[in-house]
């Protein structure tokens, strides 16, 4: 019986399984993950304990809230650089067009139909209400019809939907359709600027790295077109 050592568990690891046969992606993303992990816990000395912690963390990380319905694995995968890195490897060949972006962890399958010029949610007391037009062509320019434009934001105070149970459903979420000319155009509110949750596992850890914890007012988008990549 062979015996595992600090020299050999690596590559025992890796080499347990058919190695590849059945699913060689997986296998790919699976060896080069065990090794990257295995050279972390080595550079840092990783004790027991400390492992321990992180095992806690990440179990928080997956529970649900009010704030991250869905848990808060996408939002530490966004604070981590992880979700910006991988849109950059896979937008890298892209030469002139709209750079891709995250997605973030709020968009929601399933958006409402809306049509061109209508408003997108509920307009609060201290809200700026924004009137927003867009023309979506291909790379060379040429107005695309019919591309699906899917739109969120959070309200005038910072919150998507979903975030706060006293918003009505779909506020500030829509699908729209461009027009003959390509263009969509709804009219909305300026987005507030909006803070992670301190509240849950991703803002604690934020604020013992002295890592603020607000993102810049912005709106997403994600776009769909007939023989065309999607673009986020
Ligand atoms: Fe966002």
């Amino acid at each position: 019986m062979s015996t595992v050592t600090l020299d050999t568990i690596t590559d025992a690891v890796i080499n347990h399984g058919d190695k590849g046969e059945s699913n060689p992606r997986l296998h790919e993303i699976y060896a080069s993950l065990v090794k990257h992990l295995h050279a972390f816990q080595r550079e840092v000395n990783l004790t027991t304990e400390e492992l321990e912690i992180g095992r806690q963390f990440l179990t928080r990380l997956a529970q649900p809230s009010q704030d991250f319905p869905m848990g808060e694995i996408h939002l530490m995968t966004d604070c981590l650089g992880i979700s910006e890195l991988s849109v950059l490897i896979e937008d890298k060949d892209n030469h002139g067009t709209t750079e891709m972006n995250v997605e973030g962890p709020l968009y929601i399958p399933g958006l409402p139909e809306r049509q061109n010029g209508d408003l997108m949610g509920e307009i609060g007391p201290d809200d700026k209400p924004m009137f927003v037009r867009h023309k979506v062509t291909d790379a060379n320019g040429k107005p695309l019809v019919g591309a699906i434009v899917d739109v969120w934001h959070p309200n005038g105070e910072g919150f998507y939907y979903v975030q706060r149970d006293y918003l009505p459903e779909w506020n500030f979420y829509g699908r729209f359709r461009t027009d003959a000319n390509g263009d969509v155009w709804f009219r909305t509110v300026v987005p507030g600027d909006y803070s992670v949750p301190t509240s849950g596992a991703t803002g604690s850890v934020l604020e013992m790295l002295g890592r603020h914890s607000y993102r810049a007012c912005h709106v997403h988008y994600m776009i769909q077109a007939a023989d065309h990549e999607p673009l986020t």
